[in-house]
C-alpha cells in the first residue's frame, strides 16, 4: 500500500488520514471552545512529545494515563477522518486536540473564541530529515524516489499539511497573543525542565516540584521509546512498519548533517531566506 495524496485548497494531504468532507467540515462547522487547547505542529517537529507533555501536565505528573492510553486517544488529531465529529461529543474539559493544519485552513469558529495554542517549531532541515525516514515506513506519506526528492518537493510544498514555510508564517501570526506560546523542538532538546514549567505557567497549571521532575522524567526520548502508548507500536503494520524505521527514530537535533550534501544545504538555505523574509520571529537555527 502507498499514498498518493489528494488536495484540498491546494494542500496535499494522505486520503488514508482524512478526506475533503473533513477537512471542510473541520474549517466550517467544527466548533472550538473557549478552554481547548491545541498541541500544533508541522508533520515531524514533535507532535506525539508535545502530546507526551501535555498529557502529563493535564494529570499533574501522573504517569498512568499516558502508560495506558494511546496518545491519539488522549490528544487526538483533530482533522483525522471521523475525529471532528467525535470531538464535539466528547464530555471532559478541557478537551486537548492536536493539529497539523496551517493556519489558514483552522477552524472558522477559532479566531473569536479564547482556545490556546501551544505551537512546536523545529528546524527545518530537522524536520526534512525525519520525514524522509518516516516516509520510508507509513502509508502516510509517499514514498520519495530518494532524498533530493523529498528535498524539492518540501522547498515546494508538495508535502503533506502543505508548505513549512507558509505554516510557519500563518502560525506565528499569532505570536503577540497570550493565548499562543511559541516553543521548539531544539528548546525542548535543550531545557525539557524549563519547557515545562514554561508550558503549566502558559496552561496555568501549578504543579510542585515532583511533578514537573515525573512530568520530564516521562516525556524523555528514552521512557516514551519503550511507552507501547507513544511509540505508535500499537499501529498494524500496514500503516507504520516500525522494522523499516522506528517512529522514535533518534530524537536529536542536527541529524540532517548526516543527510544533506553541501549543495543541498546550500540550496535550501537560498529558499529559506526567500521565504523567510520579513518574518519577525527569529529562530535559534537562524544563526547558524
Ligand atoms: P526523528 O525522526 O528525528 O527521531 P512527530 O511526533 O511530529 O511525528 O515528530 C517525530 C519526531 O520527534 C521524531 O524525530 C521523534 O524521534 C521525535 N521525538 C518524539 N519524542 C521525542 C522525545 N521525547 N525526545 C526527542 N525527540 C522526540
Amino acid at each position: 500500500m502507498t499514498s498518493e495524496y489528494s488536495h484540498y485548497k491546494g494542500m496535499c494531504f494522505s486520503p488514508f488520514s482524512t478526506s475533503v468532507e473533513t477537512l471542510t467540515f473541520v474549517e466550517n462547522e467544527f466548533q472550538v471552545l473557549d478552554d481547548d487547547i491545541f498541541n500544533v505542529v508541522y508533520p515531524k517537529s514533535g507532535t506525539s512529545w508535545m502530546i507526551e507533555i501535555l498529557s502529563l501536565i493535564i494529570s499533574g505528573g501522573n504517569p498512568h494515563w499516558s502508560r495506558t492510553v494511546p496518545n491519539w486517544e488522549r490528544v487526538p488529531w483533530m482533522e483525522i477522518l471521523n475525529m471532528p465529529e467525535k470531538l464535539q461529543t466528547v464530555s471532559e474539559r478541557p478537551r486537548l486536540i492536536s493539529s497539523h493544519l496551517p493556519f489558514h485552513l483552522f477552524p472558522k469558529s477559532f479566531s473569536s473564541s479564547k482556545a490556546k495554542v501551544i505551537y512546536t517549531v523545529r528546524h527545518p532541515k530537522d524536520v526534512l530529515t525525519s520525514y524522509y525516514h518516516f516516509s520510508t515506513m507509513t502509508v502516510y506519506c509517499k514514498k520519495p524516489e530518494s532524498f533530493e526528492q523529498l528535498l524539492q518537493d518540501f522547498l515546494t510544498g508538495d508535502v503533506i499539511y502543505g508548505s513549512w514555510f507558509d505554516h510557519i508564517r500563518g502560525w506565528t501570526s499569532m505570536k503577540d497573543q497570550s493565548r499562543f506560546l511559541l516553543v521548539t523542538y531544539e528548546d525542548l532538546l535543550k531545557d525539557l525542565r524549563g519547557s515545562v514549567v514554561r508550558i503549566c505557567k502558559f496552561l496555568g497549571r501549578e504543579l510542585d516540584e515532583a511533578a514537573i521532575d515525573s512530568v520530564v522524567e516521562n516525556a524523555t526520548f528514552k521512557i516514551m521509546k519503550d511507552n507501547k502508548m507513544a511509540n505508535f507500536s500499537l499501529m498494524p503494520d500496514e500503516l507504520m512498519d516500525q522494522k523499516k524505521s522506528p517512529f522514535m527514530r533518534k530524537g536529536i537535533s542536527g541529524d540532517w548533517k548526516n543527510h544533506f550534501t553541501v549543495e543541498q544545504s546550500e540550496r535550501f538555505d537560498r529558499v529559506y531566506w526567500q521565504k523567510m523574509k520579513g518574518l519577525d520571529v527569529k529562530f535559534s537555527w537562524d544563526e547558524e
